[in-house]
């Protein structure tokens, strides 16, 4: 049996291109760029490289990239490091309740440090509202941490609209965009973003390295000590073979963004027709238009995730129910419950598919066919028992 792997949302196999533009650096690029000497220079000049890259894709300038070790700790350097470096200027903090935990977690932290947070709901579509945020917003606000796009339904937020609001306040505007980036085209000028996290592992390159873009003017606290790196805002000796991956893995995505997106469209629409075609009952759940074409989140009534991922598993078809974080505790969708309320049974019955570069037409097509034999057997065995 072909185990399909449809959890590309969660992490991405790397490309093997990547692959092989990292792997000379391992063993000849082994300088530190700190260093003042060739090895040294020479290291520098590979960072500095990928730097420039990943600052170019949004429109942004080198110094102002930091590398970290992922999307969480990019979402939580952008997001305590400012709220304690601006502390003077006020103690509330604007999120939404459909943030990655990554996000959520560092918010909460700073509420035991006695900051005040909002967490804006969003509406049945999973889109935030831009007036709810604008009645959020107060003097004391200083940061705002509004999701680029929601990493179990796929839901694109209304960045520009918030860039725009937030363009005469004093509150800094972060989006974690680790579902976006390299996927969508971003310009933080245009948008309005101040900080902006993304990370490697999402677009087929090295696991344990993100980006954190934050504007030259913006006050930052470390969350390390201890060197002079990343403008010291993120101390330790660089990596460099996973910054050159990264770099690669960029370069790759945005070649083939479009042909990509047009290519997951169909994949989507492959697998809905064919659920379809079997007389499933589902309902897609998010904005069916403000969506990226790489993730569908799907809701089969009278089902339950736990005996629905098992049996997926069983026949080889690798799907989620959320976040990769807690998928192994299938704790209920906090990004459900705020779309649907906490007691609406889709919180219970829903799935993530997400594809990506493992899926051709021919296997998106077979995981629909035994995802919907699954769906058959299971409602049937629960019509029987009632
Ligand atoms: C929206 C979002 N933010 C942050 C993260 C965390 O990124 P990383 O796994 O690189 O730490 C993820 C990963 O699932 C994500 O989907």
């Amino acid at each position: 049996m072909e185990r399909i792997y449809m959890d590309h949302a969660a992490t991405t196999p790397m490309d093997k291109r990547v692959a092989e533009a990292m792997t000379p650096i391992f063993t000849e690029v082994f300088g530190n760029p700190s260093s003042v000497h060739a090895f040294g220079r020479l290291a520098r000049q590979y960072l500095d490289s990928a730097r420039r890259t990943l600052a170019r894709s949004i429109q942004a300038r080198e110094k102002e990239m930091i590398f970290t070790s992922g999307g969480t700790e990019a979402d939580n350097l952008a997001i305590i490091g400012t709220a304690m470096a601006n502390r003077d200027k006020g103690n509330h903090i604007i999120t939404t309740m459909q943030e990655h935990h990554a996000v959520l977690d560092a918010v909460q932290y700073l509420e035991e440090q006695g900051f005040h947070v909002t967490y804006l709901p969003v509406n049945e579509t999973g889109i935030v509202s831009v007036d709810k945020l604008k009645e959020a917003l107060t003097d004391e606000t200083i940061v705002v941490s509004v999701m680029y796009v929601n990493n179990e339904t796929g839901v694109i937020q209304p960045i520009e609209a918030i860039g725009s609001l937030l363009k005469d306040h004093q509150a800094m505007f972060h989006t974690d965009a680790v579902q976006a980036f390299g996927l969508l085209d971003i310009d933080v000028n245009r948008e309005g973003i101040d900080m902006l996290s993304a990370s490697a592992h999402k677009i087929n390159g090295p696991n344990g390295i993100g980006v954190l873009y934050a504007g030259d003017d913006i006050a930052m606290a470390s969350m390390q000590f201890g060197g002079e790196q990343e403008r010291k805002r993120r101390p330790g000796t660089e990596n460099i073979p996973a910054a050159v991956g990264f770099k690669r893995a960029l370069e790759l995505a945005m070649e083939y963004k479009l042909v990509r997106n047009d290519v997951y469209e169909q994949y989507k629409q492959t697998f809905l027709e064919a659920l379809a075609n079997h007389n499933i009952r589902y309902y897609v759940n998010g904005d069916a238009e403000q969506t990226v074409p790489s993730i569908v989140n799907i809701s089969f009534p009278g089902t339950n995730v736990e005996t629905l991922l098992t049996n997926f598993d069983l026949d080889g078809v690798a799907a989620s129910s959320g976040s990769a974080c807690t998928a192994g505790s299938v704790e209920p969708s906090h990004v459900l419950a705020a779309m649907f309320g906490r007691g609406d049974e889709r919180i219970t019955n829903s799935i993530r598919f997400s594809f990506g570069a493992f899926n051709t037409i021919d296997n998106v097509s077979e995981a629909a066919d035994r995802v919907a034999e699954i769906i058959k057997r299971l409602t049937n065995e629960r019509r029987q028992e009632t």
